[in-house]
């Protein structure tokens, strides 16, 4: 052992020093060989060579968490016991994108697992006050409380639809471009709405390390929402379908939820029983199990953020679909040099207000932040987010001639820039460039003509190899390409 740390020792001091006499050019060696430019280009695209700021914060990474199922340690009040028997026995089955192994465990064994799950859950959830209608079945409903309950679902797909939920979730298959959240084909037979409910508004109070947004909801939206995903045929399995009118309606679903658990609690060996099974079955290699967890270390917790932007980083779970500095999801583009591309006013107002840039799913949703906390992530995003290699100043208050612009525009009908980009029609294979103007920076603009792979290596934009002249020209054209005001 001694004698490896010598001669390891003894390396890095002959390396150092040899390192030291190269750079320094003291002594002359025949032309060291010159590695080949394509490898330095691939490593350079591989090594990610981008400059960074340090940023006053560690982001934290929603697709790195220690478990990759949920908490389970409340789940008896989220899903009701039907399904959740019919899970632990063939998730597969029940949603079809999931990731969570079939265990083969008989009737019995579910039956003291979920025991054990009652006995560690929190002796309730937060109730809320639900309109006594809604909890009826509709086949119970008088007509006016019929179409009341009708209003609320198809405001709730209104909701559901701005907000893109599914862009993560598919439904029945169809959707979920970010790959990461469940399919909710038929969530409505799984889940409490109470549990819903406080779901949507505060998804970290159920699961810490969640990768699902905390929209800003206000309460008649989230119980349009609730409805919707409680009522609308999308999020009930297809055969119910057909079997028509006798249905059981969640609420009820739920009270019979409580009368069993409290079968159940007494048998103290039922649930030390379903304790062994899930040591056995290792369920909490992926699943956080109070009791049972400690068997894997645990990470100790982050402390609070303290930054305003972290907060909304760690809140709007940002980089579950954007990756920052090497770090997130791939999804959405990535933000480390934004503050260089785009302009301060426009990222505050698209933040709050998402436009569509980039056409074909790849959509932001709306997440009604404030505007306060636009200006947050607009100030924020301008000062960190930054590259010194985008000649900004350059451009920075030059005013087009009319001349130039024409100049430019013929060029960018001449170059074909149109078969993927719309500013009047065009193609959809690139941002929209029609406010482009409003959008980039003019320095950005004129630097990603020269070097269109520098920032994004696998997009498909051709390298033009435009002079200097041609692309000045262009870029005066796409600076006049604004809103109207
Ligand atoms: C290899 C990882 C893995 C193992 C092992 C595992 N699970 Fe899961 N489980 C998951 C994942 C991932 C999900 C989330 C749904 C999905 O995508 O499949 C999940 C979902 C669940 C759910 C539904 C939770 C909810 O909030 O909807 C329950 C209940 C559950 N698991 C119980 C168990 C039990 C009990 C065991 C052990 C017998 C177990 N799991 C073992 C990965 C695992
Ligand atoms: C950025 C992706 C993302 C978006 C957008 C998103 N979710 Fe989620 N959602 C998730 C993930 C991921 C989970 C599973 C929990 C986890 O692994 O973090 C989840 C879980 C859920 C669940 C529980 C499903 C189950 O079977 O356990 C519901 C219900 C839900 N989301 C509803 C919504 C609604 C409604 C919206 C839109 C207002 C929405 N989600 C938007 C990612 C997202
Ligand atoms: C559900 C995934 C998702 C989440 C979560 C998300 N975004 Fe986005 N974001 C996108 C997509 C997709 C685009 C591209 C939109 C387009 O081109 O139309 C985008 C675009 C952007 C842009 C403009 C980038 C450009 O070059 O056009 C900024 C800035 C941005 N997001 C910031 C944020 C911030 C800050 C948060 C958190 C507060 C956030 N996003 C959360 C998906 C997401
Ligand atoms: C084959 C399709 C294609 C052609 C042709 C093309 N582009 Fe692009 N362009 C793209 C794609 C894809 C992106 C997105 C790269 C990214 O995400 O950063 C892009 C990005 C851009 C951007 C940066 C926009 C942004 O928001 O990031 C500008 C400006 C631009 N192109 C201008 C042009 C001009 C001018 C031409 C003609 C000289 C042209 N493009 C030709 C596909 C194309």
């Amino acid at each position: 052992m001694i004698k490896d740390m010598n001669y390891i020792s003894s390396f890095v001091i002959a390396c150092v020093a040899l390192g030291y006499i190269l750079v320094s050019g003291r002594v002359v060696f025949a032309e060291p060989p010159k590695p080949d430019p394509l490898f330095l280009e691939l490593e350079a695209m591989y090594r990610g060579d981008k400059d960074y700021k340090q940023l006053p914060f560690v982001p934290e990474n929603p697709h790195k968490r220690l478990k990759n199922g949920p908490t389970l340690k409340n789940v008896t009040h989220k899903a009701n016991k039907e399904w959740l028997k019919k899970w632990i026995s063939n998730p597969g089955e029940m949603v079809p994108n999931a990731r969570m192994p079939r265990l083969m465990l008989s009737d019995d064994e579910i039956e003291a697992v979920l025991a054990y799950l009652t006995s560690i859950a929190d002796k309730e959830l937060p109730k809320q006050e639900w309109e006594p209608y809604l909890l009826k079945n509709e086949d119970d409903m008088a007509d006016d409380e019929y179409e009341s309950m009708d209003e609320l679902v198809s405001g709730g797909k209104a909701i559901w639809g701005r907000a893109r939920c599914n862009i993560c979730h598919p439904v029945k298959g169809k959707g979920g471009a970010v790959g990461v959240g469940p399919d909710l084909g038929a969530v409505a037979e799984k889940v409490n709405r109470d549990w819903l409910y406080l779901w949507i508004r505060e998804p970290q109070s159920y699961f810490h390390q969640t990768q699902m947004p905390r929209y800003r909801f206000k309460d008649d939206e989230l119980r349009q929402l609730v409805e919707y995903l409680m009522k609308d045929w999308d999020f009930r399995p297809e055969e119910e379908e057909t079997a028509g009118t006798d249905k059981v309606s969640e609420s009820k679903g739920a009270e019979e939820d409580t009368e069993d658990k409290s079968s159940i609690i007494p048998e103290g060996t039922l649930v030390e029983k379903g304790k062994r099974i899930i040591e056995l079955n290792r369920c909490f290699i992926c699943h956080e199990i109070e009791g049972v967890s400690e068997l894997l270390p645990v990470r100790s917790e982050k402390s609070e953020p303290t930054n305003e932007f972290e907060k909304l980083l760690n809140d709007i779970r940002c980089m579950t679909c954007h990756n920052i500095q090497g770090n997130g999801g791939t999804f959405a583009p990535e933000l480390t040099h934004e503050g260089s591309k785009l302009k301060r006013s426009w990222i505050k107002g698209f933040v709050e207000t998402p436009d569509i840039i980039r056409p074909l799913l790849q959509q932001m949703p709306k997440f009604n932040l404030t505007s306060e906390e636009a200006e947050t992530a607009a100030n924020f995003v301008e000062e960190f987010f930054v590259s010194g290699e985008f000649l900004l100043d350059k451009f920075a208050d030059i005013k087009s001639t009319e001349e130039e612009i024409s100049k430019g525009k013929e060029l960018y009908e001449a170059k074909g820039c149109k078969t993927c980009h719309t500013i009047e029609g065009g193609g959809v294979v690139g941002p929209n460039l029609k406010r482009v103007g409003d959008r980039l920076e003019n320095g950005f603009i004129f630097f990603h003509l020269k070097d269109p792979h520098h920032e994004t290596p696998d997009a498909v934009e051709p390298n033009y190899n435009l002079t200097d002249e041609e692309a000045t020209a262009i870029t005066h054209f796409l600076m006049s390409c604004k809103s109207k005001e």
